[in-house]
């Protein structure tokens, strides 16, 4: 039976999200409720207050993505959540949230990882996308590059030994004195278009390891010596800053990402040429995540994958950033090879998870 329904479930950092998919690829709804105003008022993720904001949003999020598909928990196949990683005080809101519905409407559970989502939503964008493909998944807590071979068979080839990549970008866009009321990825990517990308020279993270780790710590404080020694005041904001200000600000967004990028760049070409000896049938690299919404990302990384005779998945911005969609579909592919939990039993209290 392949006619399947799943309600997706995402609250594992500061989004509240939820969208239905049909097991052909059609997504049927997709609602996503930001914290983002909240975060720039305090400056970063915390806890418990994000808790508190998607046990605001979970029930209204779930809603408008059953009605926006036209459909009732009746017409479900199951239920996918995401069970980590992620804050664990958030977690459980997702997690509670699913296990209602579930106990309720007597549906079967899919507990999903968050960056295997990532990873799999590339193969509801891209149908010909078989296993064993690569991944590089790039996000505000993660750095990832993997091996798929088979669903729920990965092999980990490289990861951040420090900060993710973006959180180098948020930091920067913070030092910059950029408009945090989006996350700050955007923020660079944008700024960095006026600016000259080799004004500034940063040095690449981790030249001398030959490996498929990476490191973004050494690459921030560059950054942020650069901004102290240049006298950028973060207090005032870019869009009161002088001309002169300006370029300078525009310079150093731009400097960075090209560094923070190669480093990508020389990091996914070992890790491909590796892999292609151990599984000459791969054919795909799937770059997904937050970052990889980032045009001048994908275009860079477009490059090093052609020039190594593979080709490009890369989901669009909606689906890179965190979503219920990803959520619903890897689901929707654990569903299929007889991978859930049955419905929670009756008399379970509501609040046990
Ligand atoms: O996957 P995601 O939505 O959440 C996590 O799982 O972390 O990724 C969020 C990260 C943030 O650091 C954000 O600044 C970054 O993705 N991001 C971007 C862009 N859009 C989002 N970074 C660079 N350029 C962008 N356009
Ligand atoms: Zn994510």
């Amino acid at each position: 039976e392949d006619n399947l329904i799943v309600l997706g479930i995402e609250t594992s950092c500061d989004d509240t999200a939820a969208a239905v998919v049909r097991s052909n690829g059609d997504i049927l709804s997709q609602v996503v409720s930001s914290q983002a105003d909240l975060l720039a008022q305090y400056g970063g993720v915390a806890p418990k207050m994000a808790e508190e904001a998607h046990s605001q949003a979970i029930d209204q999020v779930v809603l408008e993505a059953l009605d926006k598909a036209n459909l009732t928990e009746k017409d479900l196949s199951a239920i996918a959540v995401t069970i980590g990683p992620g804050l664990s005080l958030c977690l459980r809101v997702g997690v509670q949230k699913a296990r209602k519905i579930a106990r309720n409407f007597n549906l079967p559970i899919v507990g999903i990882h968050h960056m295997e989502a990532h990873a799999l939503v590339a193969r509801l964008i891209e149908q010909d996308l078989q296993f064993p493909f690569m991944a590089l998944l790039i996000s505000g807590g993660h750095n990832l590059l993997i091996l798929a071979h088979d669903l729920g068979h990965y092999v980990q080839l490289g990861t951040t030994i420090d900060d993710a990549i973006g959180e180098a970008y948020d930091k920067t866009a913070k030092w910059l004195g950029l408009d945090l009321r989006r996350s700050g990825g955007p923020a660079i990517e944008e700024l960095a278009r006026e600016g000259d990308a080799k004004s500034v020279n940063f040095s690449i993270p981790m030249k001398q390891h030959k490996d498929c780790n990476f490191s973004y710590a050494g690459l921030k404080t560059q950054v942020r010596l650069a901004i102290e020694s240049r006298k950028i005041d973060a207090k005032i904001p870019i869009s009161s800053a002088s001309c002169e200000d300006r370029v300078s600000r525009a310079d150093i967004a731009a400097s960075f990402q090209r560094v923070a990028v190669l480093h990508l760049e020389e990091r996914c070409e070992r890790a491909i040429q590796w892999a292609l000896k151990i599984e000459p049938s791969i054919t795909y690299l799937v770059v997904s995540g937050g970052v990889a919404s980032n045009q001048y990302v994908r275009a860079r990384l477009d490059l090093v994958v052609k020039r190594n005779g593979l080709q490009l998945v890369c989901p669009p911005p909606s689906l890179c950033t965190d979503n219920g969609v990803m959520v619903a579909w890897t689901g929707i592919e654990h569903f299929r090879m007889g991978r859930f939990d049955p419905p929670p039993p009756v008399d379970e209290p509501e609040d046990s998870v």
